[in-house]
């Protein structure tokens, strides 16, 4: 097949972990005999140094034309402490999301038994964890009005959302559900707000049309609660936009690490896969980031295209890595790989896989073990 992706590599460790996402889909080009190519636009941060502007009309128009998106990472500290600034590196992802009419943001939630011994949780908590959260992205009290009085001492952020708003990702949450474990959890806030009462109305009306889905409601500080204390409960988490993002960077607390999250935005046009890690300015340009996290949404982005065989074989890469201990610095500190050798060993071992060749010869790439 032939595919025109749109990369945005933004800010941050963006650039590095996204490169070997794209080493990764090269190969599977290779292998797979697709052809993918490549169109690069500005977005974050990066874009306003450049621009002026953190979302340019051209980025837009690239990604429309193109199949798919892959995106790194957005933000820089020197715009998180200035609250007086107005141009931020974010608008240009929330703008794109608006533009694009990505409404879903999809983030899978799983454990890694080799990565166990980094989550401050107990282990029986973590067994059979294996749920998704749909977010809803481009409405709620992100995209409601803001003011701010003249005094500069009162400000407000509306939080607002419509029956086509909330039927839409529903619609698309139970779907999947269907595909899983056939339940889904509706998390709001339906004791204090009207937004919550309204999607719970809409989704006990929907749920007709999935008799074979259970339902259940949860209010999100009990959600965030039971998230901890017995994920192994979930299955299809829907939700409204600030409460998924909330508890999806609680969620990843169960993999072990933020870097291995992927996440896809999907809607009405062409879809966005990108990491749910931030833009981790401490380690941008030293070559020491956990790429698994953009290869995984990589992965993600192969199922979207219909290309189920090539996104498996991507994930049994990124398993293989973590049980031969070939991570980034920050799961293991003392034998660690750097993001473009962890970047390298997986498009090895599909390359092998692929090929018949057998397994890679990892001996060869072993650090020095330090007792
Ligand atoms: C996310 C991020 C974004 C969000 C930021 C960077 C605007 O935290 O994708 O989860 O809040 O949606
Ligand atoms: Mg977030």
């Amino acid at each position: 097949m032939k595919k025109k992706i749109a990369v945005i590599l933004g800010d941050g460790i963006g650039p590095e972990v996204t490169e070997q996402s794209i080493k990764v889909l090269n190969i599977i080009a290779k292998q797979f005999k697709h052809e993918f190519s490549y169109e690069h636009a500005l977005m974050g941060a990066i874009a306003i140094d450049k621009t002026g502007n953190p979302l340019p009309d051209e980025t837009i128009k690239i990604c429309l034309a193109s199949d798919a998106i892959l995106f790194g990472a957005i933000g820089d500290p020197k715009y998180d402490n200035d609250p007086t600034a107005k141009v931020r590196p974010e608008q240009g992802l929330l703008k794109l999301r608006k533009e694009l009419q990505l409404f879903a943001n999809i983030r899978p939630v799983k454990t890694y038994e080799t990565l166990q011994h980094l989550t401050p949780l107990k282990p029986r908590i973590l067994e059979n964890v294996d749920f998704i959260i749909f977010r809803e992205l481009t409405g709620g009290i992100y995209f409601g009005d803001k003011t701010l009085s003249a005094d500069g001492t009162v400000a407000t952020d509306n939080c607002s959302y419509s029956v086509a708003e909330i039927e839409r990702i529903a619609h698309l949450a139970f779907q999947y559900a269907q595909k899983r474990k056939k339940k889904l959890t509706l998390v709001d806030k339906a004791n204090v707000l009207e937004t919550s009462r309204l999607w719970r109305k809409v989704v006990q009306k929907i749920a007709g049309e999935y008799k074979d889905v259970t339902v259940d409601y949860l209010f999100v500080d009990n959600a965030a609660m039971q998230i901890i204390l017995n994920p192994a409960q979930f299955d299809v988490i829907l939700t409204e936009n600030l409460f998924g993002d909330i508890i999806s960077d609680e969620a990843s607390v169960l993999a072990g690490s933020l870097g291995m999250l992927p996440s896809a935005s999907v809607g009405n046009t062409v879809a966005l896969f990108e990491p749910i890690h931030g833009s981790y300015p401490q380690a941008k340009g030293k070559d020491i980031a956990n790429p698994m996290g953009s290869i995984l949404s990589a992965a993600m982005l192969l199922d979207h295209l219909s290309m189920q065989k090539e996104a498996s074989i991507v994930r049994e890469a990124v398993d293989w890595c973590l049980s031969n201990k070939f991570v980034s610095k920050d799961i293991d500190a003392l034998n660690s790989y750097s993001t473009s050798a962890i970047g390298d060993l997986i498009c090895e071992y599909i390359e092998k896989q692929v090929t018949g060749e057998g397994h890679v010869h990892h001996e060869r790439l072993h650090k020095s073990t330090i007792i």
